[in-house]
């Protein structure tokens, strides 16, 4: 591949064959390398081993666990130019968002090498003379985990370091799409002293076969999913044979509010960097913009030029700020939400022009009402549909309703209404005057569809322990 600087982060490319899985670059069409795929018995060895694995390292004092896992954090920022790089030609994202991505999956490890050395325990004021009771914190186990395409590395090192540092093992399956990014980041933890039975990277064809097989499989206790609320539903009913412990981090809808109060052009700063980060492709992004009338025309035109001022390229080129969509399916879908909101009576601002290959034009839609289809579905793409609306309990019913609940965003300036507003929005996380909130030290999640756990932050370890409670009486 061209212009990577250390080689080692590729030496699992395969030549082609009937088992390797190709992998694309969505800019440019162009095959850039083949991974080898796993059978299922191969899988099924992988999580044998893995278990093994893990008996050993549970029993590492925190502070080993902790050592290797800054080995591998200071290697993966010594070697963030080549897994941008890596990133960008098989994502599509900009190079520098790349390169912050890879910053961002870094954050996960220093941070989670730190909360290893602190998984407390409990003691409880015994309700009996006689007792003493207390709690400590031990690993789940075998772990599992699938990823998606849009963050490749982010989503591995989020779940794989707290499992890591919790002293559990992991055996991950990266999408399909983007492997090379997640097998170019397990190969420096290698490098770090990582054994690579306690993180295995497993790639097939069927991602469905692969799931099934962590879902079912007695050895893996675990089951952490970054994805679509679709599959995390059948996901769940997999893992309910076994009652096996899950985190969902699924779909989003956020809400992005402007009130009549706003500096209207922060929130129109934190508008384009919340919904054209990665082309519109986070669950995280700005999905459906609300704007209070009094302001609407003015935010609407501000928005519109910042977003007609977007460059939409190759990632690799200087310039760019939106790369291709992830793949054909993808740009048509986007297409088809774009076309259906404009029979309902949306009217196009700016964008929805022809773009070659997988490139879609930054589409501003207004008149955009609550009852259209576009308000309730994951866009997943750079449009941004905008609806006016007048009262506040107006909004937060509008706001409310959809069955997802991540992230949600808002601007105004009143603290009164920052409270209030901040309270009545069902999401797991809010945005106040802020359009990109993601970080190592606080807790990313949803509620309602939108998942079940929190990752990163404290609460992230806590995912791959068990509390134990020891009673010790007769005293
Ligand atoms: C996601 O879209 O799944 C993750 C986004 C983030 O971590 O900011």
């Amino acid at each position: 591949m061209q212009s990577i600087q250390n080689p080692s982060l590729l030496s699992f490319l395969c030549e082609p064959s009937e088992q390797s899985l190709a992998v694309t670059n969505p800019a440019t069409d162009e095959v850039i390398g083949h991974i080898p795929t796993q059978s299922k018995a191969e899988i099924e060895a992988a999580i044998e081993r893995s278990h093994e694995a893990q008996g050993y390292w549970k029993k590492r004092i925190a502070k080993e666990r902790a050592a290797v896992l800054k080995r591998w954090f200071q290697l993966i920022m010594d070697n963030q130019q080549d897994l941008a790089r890596i990133m960008t030609l098989e994502q599509g994202k900009p190079l520098t968002e790349a390169m912050g991505e890879v910053a961002y999956g870094a954050s996960f490890v220093e941070w989670f090498a730190e909360e290893a050395k602190r998984v407390y325990g409990d003691v409880i004021p015994a309700p009996m003379s006689d007792r003493r009771l207390a709690t400590i914190k031990q690993p789940i186990g075998v772990t599992a985990a699938i990823t998606p395409w849009n963050f490749p590395i982010a989503m591995i090192t989020r779940k794989a370091a707290p499992a890591l540092a919790a002293g559990c093992s992991m055996i991950a399956k990266p999408a399909n799409l983007t492997p090379l990014s997640a097998y170019a980041v397990a190969e420096l933890a290698y490098q770090a002293g990582i054994p690579r039975d306690l993180l295995t990277l497993v790639v097939n064809a069927s991602s469905s076969m692969v799931g099934e097989v962590f879902c079912s499989h007695p050895k893996i206790r675990k089951l952490s999913f970054t994805g679509s609320t679709q599959v995390g539903r059948l996901l769940l009913a997999q893992c309910a044979n076994d009652i096996k412990r899950t985190s969902m981090e699924l779909g989003g809808n956020a809400p992005f509010i402007v009130f009549d109060d706003a500096d209207i052009d922060k929130a129109v700063q934190g508008a384009v960097a919340s919904k054209f980060r990665n082309a519109g492709q986070t669950c995280v992004c700005a999905n459906r913009f609300y704007v209070q009338d009094s302001v609407y025309e003015t935010f609407v035109d501000k928005f519109v030029a910042a977003v007609k001022a977007l460059k939409v390229g190759n990632g690799l080129d200087d310039g760019v700020v939106i790369g291709p969509v992830i793949e054909q399916k993808a740009k048509e879908s986007i297409e088809h939400i774009i076309a259906h909101a404009k029979q309902e009576g949306a009217t196009v601002a700016c964008g929805d022009t022809q773009q070659s290959g997988l490139f879609v034009s930054p589409t501003v839609l207004t008149e955009v009402r609550q009852d259209m289809d576009i308000v309730q579905q994951e866009i997943f793409g750079p449009v941004a549909p905008i609806i006016r609306f007048n009262s506040d309990e107006e909004l937060i019913d509008m706001a409310n309703d959809t069955i997802y609940g991540l992230a949600s965003y808002f601007y105004s300036r009143d603290i009164g209404r920052i409270w209030k507003v901040a309270e009545a929005l069902e999401y797991g996380m809010v945005g106040v005057n802020e359009g990109v909130i993601s970080t190592e030290v606080a807790p990313f999640g949803g509620v309602k569809q939108s998942g079940l756990g929190r990752e990163g932050a404290k609460q992230g370890i806590d995912e791959f322990l068990d509390v134990k409670y020891l009673c010790f009486g007769g005293l």
